[in-house]
């Protein structure tokens, strides 16, 4: 698919069916995920995925499932790889999981599945729950085959236009 394609189709999917995710799609996708920028190359993430319900039980911390989807990653910064650019002082894991969480949720749609990018639910209890050390949870991929009820919420296409958010500086 083209890219321009995935980005006319993907839209957050709040509805799956049970279908089972073959493990084939979630190699692909963590394959692709695996090519993502990072700042300096970094890779600060860790990527824990479930799909029993018993595993997605633990990373959501309770939940039975986020609406009925078959799987779930959780996106977890690593603690000692955050670092601090040594001119600007600044610190980009978040920025790289970011461009983690939309990596895969690309990948997601190229190979035929929907997904939300879920962050209400609670870090603390999901690395309580799995013994995480030196790691953080910082967002859910919920991930699926769409129902015949998934369609995009309204908000989908509450768009800003282009001359409203881009500016030429000349
Ligand atoms: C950082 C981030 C956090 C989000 N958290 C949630 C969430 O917790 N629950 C949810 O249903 N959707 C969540 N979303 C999905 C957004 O609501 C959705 O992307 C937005 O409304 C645009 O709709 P669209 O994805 O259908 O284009 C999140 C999206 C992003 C990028």
């Amino acid at each position: 698919m083209h890219f321009k394609d995935i980005c006319n189709q993907r839209y957050s999917v709040r509805s799956f069916l049970s279908k089972p995710v073959e493990q084939e799609k979630i190699d692909e996708i963590l394959d692709m995920v695996k090519k993502a920028p990072t700042a300096r190359n970094n890779q600060p993430y860790e990527i824990l995925y479930a799909k029993t319900p018993a595993g997605i039980q633990k990373l959501t911390a309770g939940r039975d499932s986020f609406f009925g989807a078959p799987l779930v990653f959780v996106i977890c910064s690593i603690d000692e790889k955050r670092w601090h650019n040594r001119q600007s002082g600044r610190e980009f894991t978040l920025q790289d999981i970011g461009i983690i969480a939309t990596t895969l949720m690309y990948a997601a749609t190229e190979v035929g599945l929907g997904s939300v990018y879920v962050c209400a639910f609670d870090p603390i209890k999901t690395k309580e729950a799995l013994h995480l050390e030196g790691l953080t949870p910082e967002c859910l991929m919920v991930v699926g085959y769409p129902s015949d009820a998934a369609e995009p919420a309204p908000m989908h296409f509450d768009r800003r236009s282009v001359e409203d958010f881009a500016h030429e500086i000349i």
